[in-house]
């Protein structure tokens, strides 16, 4: 095809997003330097159909832990389907029975049991529900700037007005505190508090790393007062921190435990929230208490499969010591970018290979993002932090490709902040 038609066909499939998906959306995504179409992947690269490489320094929002199409998952999934793509619920699935063991095995504590499903929202969704059936209590507690998806539970329980306030009144008896405020905890957690869900350490409000005593004070006052503590490493989990569960950090064990993202290798969807054995009581009684068609309880094969392969793969490449290591390299890096750009960067911060980079100006870092992606890099902004840059690079990342994404945002904000000055980038 000629570089005309392909234009040509990439403007068919936006007009196709304008009339029947989003009117405004396409536009959006070219203003952001992304207009164009995915046509393959693999391992760090992502390749347009008009056979431009993309380096993914966002790994799908924390997808694509294992790089693309990683080759043990896309082979038992591959298998699967050409056997047992989805399953009746009232047979035994195999693949979620065996999933589920080799997930209690590497779960902290004694977080035992699953229920799967395909988001992150959904395992939110059941975990809240859960904690309420098992304590009798309706209160949650959460965090400001919070991300835990936008169903209505999740959302009531998040932080960016700009989400919320559209759909409210939301869920009641929910109450956000400030993260990391041990005290404002205390004062707000009480005899009816059901829960308190936190993520361990903030994806989407920028990357936000509690001080190393918050989580266990977390735990203890939850344990006092009676309320389960619900982890949702939805984001952190799975070696993204440089621990396999951003709670290990802190040697706190969680009662409830949301997971999606990374979990289905990047190959399938897929989600679960995860429960001591105590806390599953009320399961025991009425095992289809929660429910849907694909989760009674959840994980179609092929999604187990890949969720199975995918463990193991972490294991195998030993992904969360990679994460640790790689990560210290490239947050070395970007305070070199930060003592380089004093101005521009407030700060940069993070654990493992889940990086925050923190502009002083919000214009800045949306003039930056369009001139990476000019050069085929992958990064974005954390949802409910527009400021702040994200970098969660597939775990699989190497230390030339870090000095490459660097080298490109060193590039990119010089240009943005000439062009703000009026000046001709040399
Ligand atoms: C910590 C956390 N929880 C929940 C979610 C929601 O997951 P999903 O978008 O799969 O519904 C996200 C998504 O970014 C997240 O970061």
């Amino acid at each position: 095809m000629t570089p005309e038609e392909l234009e040509a066909q990439i403007e068919v499939t936006a007009e196709q997003y304008r009339r029947y998906l989003n009117p405004t959306l396409p536009n959006l995504l070219k203003f952001m330097g992304f207009g164009t179409v995915s046509h393959s992947a693999d391992g760090m690269t992502l390749t347009d159909v008009e056979g431009n490489e993309w380096l993914d320094f966002l790994g799908g929002l924390g997808v694509f832990s294992l790089g693309h199409r990683h080759p043990k998952v896309v082979a038992a999934v591959r298998d699967q389907l050409e056997r047992l793509p989805l399953t009746i619920p009232i047979f035994f699935n195999r693949q979620q029975a065996e999933l589920a063991e080799l997930l209690a095995s590497v779960l902290p504590g004694r977080l035992q049991y699953s229920f799967f499903c395909s988001s992150g929202t959904e395992a939110v969704e059941g975990a809240l529900k859960l904690a309420r059936v098992h304590t009798g209590r309706t209160q949650v507690i959460s965090a400001e700037r919070a991300y835990h998806g936008k169903t209505l539970g999740a959302l009531s329980a998040s932080g960016r007005d700009l989400y919320k306030t559209p759909f409210e009144p939301l869920m009641p008896d929910f109450k956000q505190v400030p993260f990391g405020d041990l005290a404002a905890l205390e004062a707000a957690v009480t005899g009816r508090t059901a829960a308190v869900l936190l993520e361990p350490i903030q994806g989407e409000g920028g990357v936000v790393v509690p001080p190393d005593d918050y989580l266990p004070g977390v735990r203890r006052l939850c344990t006092e007062r009676g309320a389960l503590l619900i982890a949702d490493e939805v984001q952190t989990g799975f070696g993204r921190t440089g621990k396999m569960f951003a709670v290990e950090h802190y040697g706190v064990e969680p009662d409830l435990m949301c997971l999606a993202k990374a979990l289905g290798g990047g190959v399938m969807p897929l989600g679960a929230f995860c429960g001591t054995p105590e806390v599953w009581e009320p399961f025991r009684t009425r095992p289809w208490l929660h429910t849907s068609t694909f989760g009674s309880p959840g994980g179609n094969p092929m999604a187990c499969v890949a969720g199975i392969a995918a463990i193991r793969a972490m294991q195998d490449e030993n992904l969360p010591a990679r994460a640790a290591a790689l990560g210290t390299y490239f947050l070395g890096r970007l305070h070199e970018l930060r003592s380089e750009f004093p101005g521009a960067i407030r700060e940069v911060r993070g654990k493992g290979l889940l990086l925050g980079l923190e502009f002083e100006d919000e214009d800045v870092a949306g003039l930056t993002i369009a001139a990476v992606a000019r050069r085929r890099v992958i990064v974005a902004y954390y949802l409910s932090n527009p400021r702040v840059f994200r970098f969660e690079p597939p775990l699989i990342v190497t230390h030339a490709q870090i000095d490459r994404a660097v080298e490109v945002f060193r590039e990119s904000l010089q240009e943005t902040l000439s062009l703000l000055e009026g000046v001709e980038p040399d």
